[in-house]
């Protein structure tokens, strides 16, 4: 334990701040009303920066990692081929709180746990995998990418299986993690650092 560390122990709220940020992300996990069951997760390569929102599927509070899931042969795809780091933003205007976050993107193809991921994963959510138009192709008229088939659920479970092709589970590894908290008194910040699932500096922040 580095000396960073041993001034947390006596900043016991800073470290209650650090482990009220992954309670409230844990939270979005696990409930569709949480605000931050969703979140906006930017990558940056070539030059040109993107975000886009997605569900926070799962939080291991313990190894401090965020998963998502996501299609293989989506755009995002090509930019964690290219480039290994993923930012994470969530807001929750009830508690006031901002999180945002980044780490080393770690990705689960039909691995043990990317097949634990789709076997928790309904029979509505499977039909996007299972098309047979990627996502991001160029139409000249509206498309939802579904034949009738998938439009309409007439598939049965058995027959969903053939989305796991296309299932891909990221992990995020965070290795940095900010909370921003406005308050009429003042607004307030702090950042973590992470290694490897520990936490190895903590330090507010001015806002
Ligand atoms: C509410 C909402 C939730 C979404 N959830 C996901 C998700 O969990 N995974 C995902 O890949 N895309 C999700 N999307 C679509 C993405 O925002 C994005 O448009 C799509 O993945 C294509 O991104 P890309 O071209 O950067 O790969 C969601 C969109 C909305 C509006």
């Amino acid at each position: 334990m580095d000396t960073q560390i041993n001034n947390l122990d006596l900043l016991g709220s800073l470290q209650s701040v650090e482990e009220n940020c992954w309670t409230l992300l844990h939270g979005g996990a696990s409930s569709r009303k949480s605000a931050m069951h969703q979140a906006a997760v930017a990558t940056a390569v070539d030059g040109m920066a993107l975000m886009r929102t997605v569900v926070l599927r799962r939080v291991d509070m313990v190894g401090k990692r965020l998963f998502l899931h996501t299609d293989l042969r989506s755009k995002k795809m090509n930019d964690f081929e290219r480039g290994d780091c993923l930012s994470w933003l969530f807001y929750d205007q009830s508690v006031a709180t901002q999180i945002r976050l980044s780490g080393k993107v770690i990705l689960h193809h039909q691995d043990s746990l990317c097949r634990e991921h789709w076997g928790k994963t309904g029979h509505h959510s499977r039909r996007y995998y299972m098309s047979e138009t990627a996502p991001s192709v160029a139409f000249d008229e509206p498309f939802t990418g579904l034949n009738p088939a998938l439009t309409s659920f007439a598939y049965t479970l058995e027959e969903s299986e053939m989305g796991l092709a296309n299932f891909v589970v990221v992990e995020t590894e965070i290795s940095w993690m900010e909370w921003y908290y406005t308050h009429h008194t003042g607004n307030r910040r702090a950042v973590f650092r992470y290694t490897e699932g520990f936490l190895k500096e903590a330090s507010w922040l001015s806002p």
